[in-house]
């Protein structure tokens, strides 16, 4: 690059902006913006797949890619991030409403014009030597009236080409897009060039990153990181954190949801959403394969990380904003997820996972035995005497909706699917029974607000502590959780056939430490069951926390679950439940200015329900 395009590079190349670009505004936008970063060129984005393919070369040329061996995994990539890398960083992550106490008590906040200040100190000049990309986008299906549009600056060819399989983006996008509003997403990796200074394969800042949401205005800045979250700015910040808070004002909801639909035997299909914490088994839920003896069973997939759900004439209505899974490859194999593995068999790019010597993928849990030798994904080699993982434990693979073997015939619907139950899930080791129904509305709504969850890999910091996740948006909400626990109070109030609410728990644990449920397709009998609820088909009988099922009542045709080990994983022990709900008043105590009444209320009620039964309360053996 000579010195002469260096000073003046951005006015020349705007004059490139393609024609078919009608938008001022946008072109204002990307030009005050570029003028802002300084980058040595703007590339805006088609969306085709040439570009693509263009692309991925020059990240192979680059080192950021390795083209995986064409024969076994056909137009497939893997990149390795930067060490420090790896996932999303919670404590980095800001939502600057323009009043603190609209944040709330779980966010971190920042004065909007202190915060911008700070962001304008650093994006000057931070995509020296770089390309910034010029991505619009569409969340949700072209032309649905639940989708919205965005459109993202990147420095980083890594983040467009996932965002090129995670979402509706290019000149599609910008075509459906019309005059319609357009959330503008900065962001940057925070490493700029020097003249002459070498690249390297995972540009990134790993000593200062800000994901920072404006939510009155709705706008995104991300600095410093690539990875997923943290850098596909259509994902977490603008489908959850910005989308939540459109919600709030318009009366929908932005959910850290799958959306599965269910096919019985007689053909009838039931659509039922569920929130579980990340990594604890949204994409796995979203394409279970049914057991074989329950003939006439299927799942098809919506969605598996996100849903937008609508109120209209008394259902809720909900959309898969995604295109594509950002899904965590360890524990993933032919067994547990057959559908995933079929996805990602090409077209698909993976990242932080092991390289074998033919030129594959490996991750912990792909196969029993791990391969003698493979690269690692730190680049080292590892055997399985190194006593290392050799694929990082949040490492994920990027894959095209429209690959995988279960996708339902109306995911792209614009209209949406009903939706005729919700299933909240956490991780939890000890107390939380394997199914039970919530009882009401409010019920449900207090139970999904307290629900626990075991931290994981996909967050940076520490593992395996539970901490409270309100509805799995603990770290999604884009404002003040009592505010959001009043939101789903006021849409349950509106509508004449509300979904079932049902809370379950695959990971509970026996004294040995052993699993006391199989999960995986195994979780198609409990799905059966709560469908069947749904339906007014399946009996329960009460019990302290809602509507159980006796064994009877599930399908257990081909399981090897025995009535013990089923009345084991639903046993409630009083003590230990007691001592749940006391922890839930810290939960409170942080929301006690905008907590809605009905928490309180609940919580004396499932006390006072408590105090009446034995130590251990489960149903006898039939
Ligand atoms: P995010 O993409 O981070 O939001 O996560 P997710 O909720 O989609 O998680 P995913 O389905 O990828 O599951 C992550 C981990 O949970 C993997 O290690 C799975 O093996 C494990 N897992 C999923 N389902 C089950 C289950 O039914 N039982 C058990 N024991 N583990 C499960
Ligand atoms: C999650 O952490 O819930 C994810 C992965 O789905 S990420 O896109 O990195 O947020
Ligand atoms: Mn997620």
């Amino acid at each position: 690059m000579s010195s002469a395009t260096r000073q003046e590079p951005y006015a020349m190349n705007l004059l490139t902006t393609p024609d078919y670009v009608t938008r001022q505004d946008l072109t204002d936008w990307v030009a005050e913006m570029a003028q802002l970063c300084g980058p040595d060129n703007v590339h805006w984005c088609d969306g085709s797949q040439a570009e693509y393919d263009t692309i991925c070369e020059q990240m192979v040329s680059a080192g950021t890619f390795i083209r995986l061996n064409p024969e076994k995994r056909p137009g497939s990539f893997l990149a390795r991030s930067h060490p420090s890398d790896v996932a999303r960083v919670e404590d980095r992550t800001f939502v600057c409403s323009i009043r603190k106490q609209d944040a709330g008590p779980t966010n971190n906040w920042v004065d909007p014009r202190e915060m911008k200040e700070t962001l304008n100190e650093l994006f000057r000049g931070c995509m020296r030597g770089r390309t910034m990309y010029v991505i619009p986008f569409c969340m949700g299906p072209l032309g649905s009236d639940i989708a919205q549009y965005g459109i993202q600056l990147t420095d980083s060819p890594y983040v467009v080409v996932n965002m090129r399989i995670m979402t509706r983006m290019g000149r599609a996008a910008l075509d459906a897009m019309g005059d319609r509003p357009c959330v503008p997403c900065m962001h940057t990796v925070g490493k700029p060039l020097n003249p002459g200074e070498a690249d390297v394969a995972w540009p990134c800042n790993p000593d200062v990153k800000y994901i920072v949401h404006f939510p009155e205005e709705r706008a995104i800045w991300s600095y410093g990181s690539g990875y997923g979250g943290n850098a596909l700015l259509g994902k977490k910040c603008f489908a959850l954190r910005i989308a939540s808070c459109m919600g709030r004002d318009e009366g929908w909801l932005a959910e850290h949801m799958l959306i599965l639909g269910v096919t019985s035997p007689d053909g009838e299909k039931t659509y039922v959403a569920g929130a579980f914490p990340s990594a604890c088994g949204k994409t796995n839920f979203s394409m279970l394969i049914p057991p074989k003896e329950m003939e006439g069973w299927s799942v098809t997939t919506v969605g598996d990380d996100i849903a937008w759900i609508k109120p209209k004439k008394g259902k809720l209505w909900a959309i898969n904003p995604e295109a594509g899974y950002f899904g965590v490859a360890p524990g993933t194999n032919w067994e547990t997820n057959p559908n995933a593995m079929s996805t990602m068999e090409k077209n698909t790019i993976f990242t932080n996972v092991g390289l074998t010597d033919d030129g594959d993928v490996w991750w912990e849990g792909l196969t029993d035995e791990a391969p003698a030798h493979l690269i690692d994904w730190q680049g080292n080699d590892w055997t399985p005497e190194s006593g290392t993982k050799a694929a990082q434990p949040n490492s994920r693979f990027t894959a095209p909706g429209f690959q995988n073997p279960a996708i339902d015939s109306s995911w792209e619907d614009p209209a949406g699917v009903p939706i005729s139950a919700f299933i909240f899930g956490g991780r939890r080791a000890t107390t939380v029974p394997l199914v039970i129904q919530s009882t009401s509305w409010m019920f449900g709504v207090y139970k999904a607000a307290t629900m626990g969850s075991e931290t994981t890999a996909a967050a940076i910091g520490a593992t395996g502590e539970v901490r409270r996740d309100p509805f799995a948006m603990l770290p999604f909400c884009g404002y003040h959780m009592g505010d959001y626990f009043n939101h789903w109070l006021q849409i349950g109030r509106e509508l004449t056939d509300a979904p079932l609410i049902f809370s379950v728990n695959w990971f509970r644990k026996d004294e040995l430490g052993k699993f006391l449920w199989p999960g995986y397709s195994e979780n198609m009998r409990i799905l059966r069951w709560v469908v069947e609820r749904s339906r007014g088909q399946a009996r329960a009988t009460e019990g302290p926390l809602g509507y159980v099922p006796h064994y009877c009542d599930i399908d257990w045709r081909g399981s090897a679950v025995t009535e013990e080990q089923f009345l084991k994983a639903q046993s409630v022990d009083s003590d230990g439940w007691k001592a749940e709900i006391q922890s839930h008043e810290a939960l409170f105590d942080k929301l006690y200015d905008r907590l809605p009444k009905e928490m309180v209320l609940m919580r004396q009620l499932i006390l006072s329900k408590l105090w009446r039964v034995p130590k251990t309360w489960g149903l006898a053996p039939e």
